[in-house]
């Protein structure tokens, strides 16, 4: 009896003792997926698009911009798992020279392969899942050189949901193959209204889905960032280096949205320390799509190191406020216009919680200029649905006085300042 006792005991320890730990997504990833603009059309997903969508982006100036990954969504299988091994098979039409082959070339162009599954007895388009084969699917996703696992949660009962994550990313840790983990739990019991506890799912993977899929369609993903926003208890505390919550995919240049529109977009996933997965053909994009999605100064705010999920610091209306703390005590601010007509949006002190007195260069992370210098105040005229993103930088080499003196002074003038 004591001897049971003590191995549930052990059972329960290293059940819950589990940590990922992988060393990987130490800021958001940065990726491409096909399922935004390509879904399920199977007379497209093949072998030869996923090489030229790898090209494209060794080649275009993403990876300099640190995009890494190169997907598979859903509808890469046969229809069957293979009879004698049991294990995966990708259709072999669609990829003549399987996974593996695959993963090779995209790793020659200096990129990561990722792959996608599913939890549950069948994908959500109803190819084979993972369920009775976590462990051998594991092994089978490293032996091809994945390194990177989308696990999707169609077919699977929402209660389960939390063991069948936990074990697969236990198989996964044990190939010793480093690979991301992202999971889709606990997306589906919330749009299921099914109530889960999930403040352990930081140490179980490096990224997890939260809500329905997103549309190209403005109203809809504001609704995505609104629910990140009120949702209880709160989640931004699970994000941080390694682990992140994940709004979904960009749907940057797929068409259906203005610019200035995919522009908001870009900025409040970075505000978010979101993933940064671009959904669109990277093949065919224009230029100003591209110039969106390598927006270095951007890109900087996403992948900021300290890793602390940014949130909304006010809302009037339709004009929202939303702030990022950042590195060297910096500040990214986004000042996000939902309305429908142009409008002031002013950030001061008060709404920033800055209390110290301490004053910032402002820089326009899209027009890429030094703005002046913020002391309690600043008001930039917004766009209807657009988003002026700034980055607050303190000024360490000033001393400012409380009538608004600026004194500047230079350290290597051996100069003693004296506050006045
Ligand atoms: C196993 O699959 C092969 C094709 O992959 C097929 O030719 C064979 O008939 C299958 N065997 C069984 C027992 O289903
Ligand atoms: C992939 O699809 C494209 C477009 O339908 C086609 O041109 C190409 O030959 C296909 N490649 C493979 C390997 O099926
Ligand atoms: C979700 O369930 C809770 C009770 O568990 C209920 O109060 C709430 O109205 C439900 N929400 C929706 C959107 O169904
Ligand atoms: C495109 O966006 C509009 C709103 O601007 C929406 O009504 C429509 O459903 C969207 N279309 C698609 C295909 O998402
Ligand atoms: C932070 O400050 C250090 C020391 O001045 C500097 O080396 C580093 O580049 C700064 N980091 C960022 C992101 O600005
Ligand atoms: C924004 O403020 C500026 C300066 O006060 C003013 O000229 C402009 O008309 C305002 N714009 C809107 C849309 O209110
Ligand atoms: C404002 O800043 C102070 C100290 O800098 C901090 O203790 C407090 O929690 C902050 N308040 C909010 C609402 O973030
Ligand atoms: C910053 O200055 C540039 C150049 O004058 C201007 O185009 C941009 O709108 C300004 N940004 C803000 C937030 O005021």
């Amino acid at each position: 009896m004591k001897l049971l006792l003590s191995l549930i005991l052990i059972i329960n320890f290293f059940c819950f003792s589990f940590s990922l730990d992988n060393g990987l997504a130490l800021t958001p990833i940065m990726a491409w997926n096909p399922w935004n603009k390509f879904g399920c059309e199977t007379s497209l997903i093949n072998e030869t698009m996923f090489m030229e969508m790898a090209y494209a982006m060794a080649s275009n100036g993403m990876a300099n911009a640190g995009y890494q990954y190169i997907n598979l969504d859903d509808c890469w299988f046969a229809k069957t798992r293979d009879n004698v091994t049991g294990q995966l098979i990708a259709d072999p039409v669609r990829f003549p020279r399987g996974i593996g082959f695959l993963a090779t070339y995209i790793h020659s162009l200096g990129l990561k392969f990722g792959i996608y599954g599913d939890i549950g007895t069948e994908t959500c388009m109803g190819y084979p899942g993972s369920a009775g084969y976590l462990e051998l699917d594991a092994k089978t996703f490293a032996e091809w050189g994945v390194d990177y696992v989308k696990m999707d949660g169609c077919n699977y009962p929402e209660d389960k949901m939390q063991e069948a994550y936990t074990q697969l990313g236990q198989y996964l840790k044990s190939t010793n193959r480093p690979m991301v983990y992202s999971c889709s739990w606990p997306t589906y019991a919330y749009v299921q209204n099914i109530s889960m506890p999930f403040n352990y799912i930081e140490g179980i993977c490096n990224l997890w889905r939260e809500f329905q899929d997103i549309t190209d369609n403005f109203d809809e993903w504001v609704k995505i960032i609104d629910e990140m926003e009120i949702m209880k208890p709160d989640r931004s505390g699970f994000a941080g280096p390694g682990h992140w919550n994940d709004p979904d995919m960009l749907e940057i240049g797929n068409g259906n949205q203005t610019n200035t529109e995919y522009k908001s977009m870009f900025s409040l996933w970075a505000i978010l320390a979101a993933p940064l997965v671009a959904g669109n053909d990277l093949r065919t994009m224009d230029q100003e799509t591209l110039d969106i999605l390598i927006n270095t100064d951007v890109i900087a705010v996403n992948q900021d190191p300290l890793g602390i999920q940014g949130s909304r610091v006010n809302k009037n209306g339709n004009l929202e406020i939303w702030k990022r703390p950042l590195v060297n005590n910096s500040i990214a601010v986004a000042l996000f216009n939902r309305g429908p007509t142009s409008s002031n949006i002013t950030i001061t002190n008060d709404i920033l919680n800055i209390t110290n007195n301490q004053n910032y260069n402002i820089m326009d992370l899209w027009t890429h200029t030094s703005n002046g210098t913020f002391y309690n105040s600043f008001t930039a005229m917004v766009p209807s649905h657009g988003t002026v993103l700034i980055k607050l930088s303190p000024i360490v080499n000033e001393i400012v006085n409380h009538e608004n003196h600026h004194i500047h002074f230079n350290f290597k003038k051996k100069h003693i300042p004296i506050k006045v």
